[in-house]
């Protein structure tokens, strides 16, 4: 099998579309930081599967799950320098490079999963995949993951007061250490695979995240209290390096991209399901102690997050925090 990306710089008449996925089969590395028995992995395993299937194995998608090539402090660097050829990095990780990305980490921006479809494939989405264009990134999909919920050691997090003095790891985004901020909580941003060795040996208290990576990299087991907040959504911008997608011949393309849609509808239902199920199975498996916010209290974290929006107006824009406002009502 030869890979064909590292040559990919030798001259374009190497890849006209004669032998482009002819006589050679294409590969292209997918990098990502999870498990692979999350929403991500299976997402990205079922579409390569698909892509094998539709392009008669001229393109093979390698995926490499649990940052075994890149953290996400540089998979995008990796992507646009062409190392890689696709990854699918979660909201706050675009939004260093672009702050638009920010609006989806808002606080309780969306209250049910319809929310989140119509954001990803109305005006939101659309405007934020616009913007990759111009750093060499072509969005090929939203995949999602789930609401977050937060986990901690030292005390049930019940209220936002509960939070005042803790040490929380956050995603690497402003906005997100901002709202944790404003509870009084000490952040450090960290890379994913960091976490469950920060938690075990208390460097940090507590940290957000969806069941799916909670259970799969075993957070529950060193945390002692999990509330059931949905006070935010991990979700995926699946991305493919631009100059890379630009050779691809269009039959090619229309291949990937009907895979990309397949892959994206069932992913989306497995995310659902995945999350259900792993919640069950951290009851099951482990001591934790479970909390679900009751309406009141959500509310009472809705409200007390409300600065969030209007300090991070002007960075974020207009039209996008107008846009989420929209899908709350
Ligand atoms: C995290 O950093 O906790 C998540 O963004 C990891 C992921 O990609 O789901």
């Amino acid at each position: 099998l030869i890979g064909f990306y590292p040559t990919l710089f030798a001259g374009p008449s190497v890849y006209d579309d004669e032998q482009v996925g002819f006589d050679r089969q294409i590969v292209i590395k997918f990098s990502h930081v999870v498990a692979e028995n999350t929403p991500k992995g299976l997402a990205a395993q079922e579409f390569a599967r698909l892509v094998k299937k539709k392009t008669h194995n001229r393109v093979k998608i390698e995926v490499y799950p649990n940052s075994v090539l890149y953290t996400e402090i540089d998979e995008i660097k990796a992507l646009q320098e062409g190392h890689v050829q696709m990854i699918a990095p979660s909201f706050p990780n675009l939004s260093v490079l672009q702050p638009g990305w920010m609006a989806l980490d808002l606080p309780y921006a969306f209250l049910t999963h319809e929310a989140v479809q119509e954001a990803f494939n109305g005006k939101i989405g659309h405007v934020l995949f616009n913007q990759l264009e111009q750093v060499n990134m072509v969005g090929m999909a939203y995949w999602g993951n789930g609401f977050k919920q937060m986990t901690s050691n030292q005390r049930p997090l019940v209220h936002p007061s509960d939070f005042k003095g803790l040490h929380f790891r956050t995603m690497r985004s402003k906005l997100l250490d901002a709202e944790f901020r404003l509870f009084d909580v000490k952040t450090t941003q960290m890379p994913f695979n960091d976490v469950y060795k920060a938690m075990e040996n208390g460097t940090v208290d507590g940290g957000e995240n969806s069941i799916s990576n909670i259970y799969s990299k075993r957070f529950f087991q060193v945390q002692q209290y999990m509330t059931i907040s949905d006070h935010g959504y991990l979700g995926y911008a699946v991305l493919m390096n631009k100059t890379f997608w630009h050779k691809l011949s269009p039959d090619l393309q229309a291949a990937l991209r009907e895979a990309m849609s397949e892959a994206t509808v069932w992913g989306n239902k497995m995310a659902y399901q995945l999350n259900e199920k792993q919640l069950e199975d951290i009851r099951k498996e482990s001591n934790i102690q479970i909390y679900t916010l009751s309406p009141a209290e959500r509310a009472e974290w809705r409200r007390a997050w409300e600065p969030i929006y209007s300090q991070y107006e002007a960075v974020i824009g207009r039209e996008l925090i107008d846009e989420i406002r929209r899908l709350q009502q």
